[in-house]
Order: C-alpha cells, then sequence, then structure tokens
C-alpha cells in the first residue's frame, strides 16, 4: 500500500493509474475506521481495479463549538485496517495541503442541503461538498462509494456531481449496525457505556415507526410522533430533529405513500448521532 501525503503526488499517481486504463474506485473518509468503512472499500474493491481511500478531518465541515480538534484519530490502526482491505492507495493529506494560505473557493449545494442537518449543522455541507470535490479532483475517481448512514451527504454528492458533469458513480452502500442495532459511526467512541446503552433507543425509535408505516399507517404526523414517542422513553437522548423526507430533494413530507426516509439527529450527552430508515412500500 502507498501513502501519499501531497496533493502533488496524489494528482501523479491517478495521472499515471488512468493513463495506464485502470478504474479507480475511491473511499473518502475522515479515518478511525470501522466496520462499516471496510464494507466501503469492500464494494470499492469489486468495482474498480485500484483502490483509494483518504483519511482526512476535513476543518470546513465543522461548525464553531463541534467535535474538530477532538475528533477521534488513529492513523496506525487505520493503516492497518486499509493494508488489510488490499488498498492500493492510502491518502492523507494535511489541512495546509488541502487549504492552502488564501484558500477562497467553497461548493455550494442548494437545496438538498436545506434540511435536516443542514439546519442544525449551517454550513456543513458546504464543507463537506468542497472537500469532495477537492477530493475528487484529485484523485479523480471512476467510482466512489459512501455510507447510507449520511443520507443527505450521499445526496448531496450525487447532486455535486450530476450539477457539475462530473465523470464517475456515486455508490451508497447500506448501513452497518452493531449487533445490538447502533449504527457504527467513529463518533460511538466518544460515548460511555451508560450513554451507549441509551443509544439503541435511537434505532428502536425508527423500527418502531417503520412497524406502523408496514401495518398501513401514512400520516407523517402519526408516525414521526410514535418514534418521538420512544426516543422519549429514554431521558438521556436529546432529540435534535426528527424527521420524514422524500428520498431525493429531503424535503418534508406530510403523508408517505411509497417511499420517504425516515431520518433523525440526537444528542447522547455530548455526542450527535445521526442515524435513518428507509419506509418503503412492499
Ligand atoms: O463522511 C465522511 O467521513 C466525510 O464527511 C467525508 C465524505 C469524508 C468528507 O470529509
Amino acid at each position: 500500500m502507498k501513502v501519499i501525503e501531497s496533493v502533488q503526488d496524489m494528482k501523479k499517481a491517478s495521472q499515471a493509474l488512468r493513463a495506464e486504463g485502470k478504474k479507480i474506485a475511491f473511499v473518502p473518509t475522515m479515518g478511525y475506521l470501522h466496520e462499516g468503512h471496510l464494507s466501503l472499500m469492500k464494494k470499492g474493491r469489486e468495482a474498480g481495479d485500484v483502490l483509494v481511500v483518504s483519511i482526512f478531518v476535513n476543518p470546513t465541515q465543522f461548525g464553531k463549538g463541534e467535535d474538530l480538534e477532538r475528533y477521534p484519530r488513529d492513523l496506525e490502526k487505520d493503516k492497518r485496517l486499509c493494508k488489510g482491505e488490499g488498498v492500493d492507495i492510502l491518502f492523507v493529506p494535511s489541512a495546509g495541503e488541502m487549504y492552502p494560505e488564501n484558500y477562497q473557493t467553497y461548493v455550494d449545494v442548494e437545496k438538498v442541503t436545506k434540511n435536516l442537518c443542514g439546519l442544525s449543522r449551517p454550513g456543513h455541507f458546504r464543507g463537506v461538498a468542497t472537500v469532495v470535490a477537492k477530493l475528487f479532483n484529485l484523485v479523480r475517481p471512476d467510482y466512489a462509494i459512501f455510507g447510507e448512514k449520511d443520507f443527505q451527504q450521499l445526496v448531496t454528492i450525487k447532486r455535486l456531481v450530476k450539477d457539475l458533469n462530473m465523470d464517475l458513480d456515486v455508490i451508497g452502500m447500506p448501513i452497518v449496525r452493531e449487533a445490538d442495532g447502533l449504527a457504527m459511526s467513529s463518533r460511538n467512541s466518544y460515548l460511555s457505556q451508560e450513554e451507549r446503552r441509551a443509544a439503541l433507543n435511537i434505532y428502536r425509535a425508527l423500527r418502531a415507526a417503520k412497524k406502523l408505516f408496514e401495518e398501513g399507517e401514512r400520516s407523517a404526523g402519526v408516525l414521526l410522533n410514535e418514534a418521538k414517542r420512544v426516543i422519549e422513553i429514554e431521558p438521556m437522548v436529546v432529540l435534535d430533529y426528527i424527521k420524514l423526507v422524500d428520498v431525493e430533494m429531503m424535503e418534508d413530507m406530510e403523508r408517505v405513500e411509497d417511499e420517504a426516509l425516515l431520518a433523525t439527529a440526537v444528542r447522547v450527552g455530548e455526542t450527535r448521532l445521526i442515524d435513518n430508515i428507509k419506509l418503503r412500500k412492499t
């Protein structure tokens, strides 16, 4: 596995690979890798001839008072995991490489970033879209693989690729959960034992609303009330939002006929967690 730190070297490597006719699969991450990331890498291995992974804790997607400084990092462990997944190139740029002095260009994907996390984390998706556009320019992937836990991020990146006429396929992969249902996230490492136990209520609430939908309930209000009722059973889980949105535009729905995303963000202690589930008529 080759480890690349500079933007120039990454560009050269991707140019050489493309000249050889290799298809590049790319998994962008912020590191502190878990099984969810590894599932994206496995998909990348299948999709392309070479697999590139990036690890970069992107400062522009963190707001004031968020966890940029304490975001978990363990590069040596991440390197071992990447090697184990057959990663060909690990790209680990510094913040100075990605945002040198006088940096001033940002990418704004407008509508799909307005709702959900866009409301509670202003500027977050601007940072995500900017860094992902920059990474795509450096890595020049044919396939880029993202997890559906950050569903709004996935929709945002699909939109960015379409709107900016980028020539790659964006592939979404299902959420990977712990055996007890907690969606895998690097931020789970912040949770105390008690908080982790309380956090199980998030997926319980999503499943409770999904069950009602499967029994025929179509009113968003009723479905959301059911999810809220279950979340509120656990006082340590403080709701930021829970919403039913359409899967393309991320706009609130009043009734769910065929398909919707039930998405939530909560705070458990100091930790912000997100999760979602699709409701789909069978
Ligand atoms: O999902 C993440 O880990 C990040 O938001 C991403 C896509 C790597 C951009 O920094």
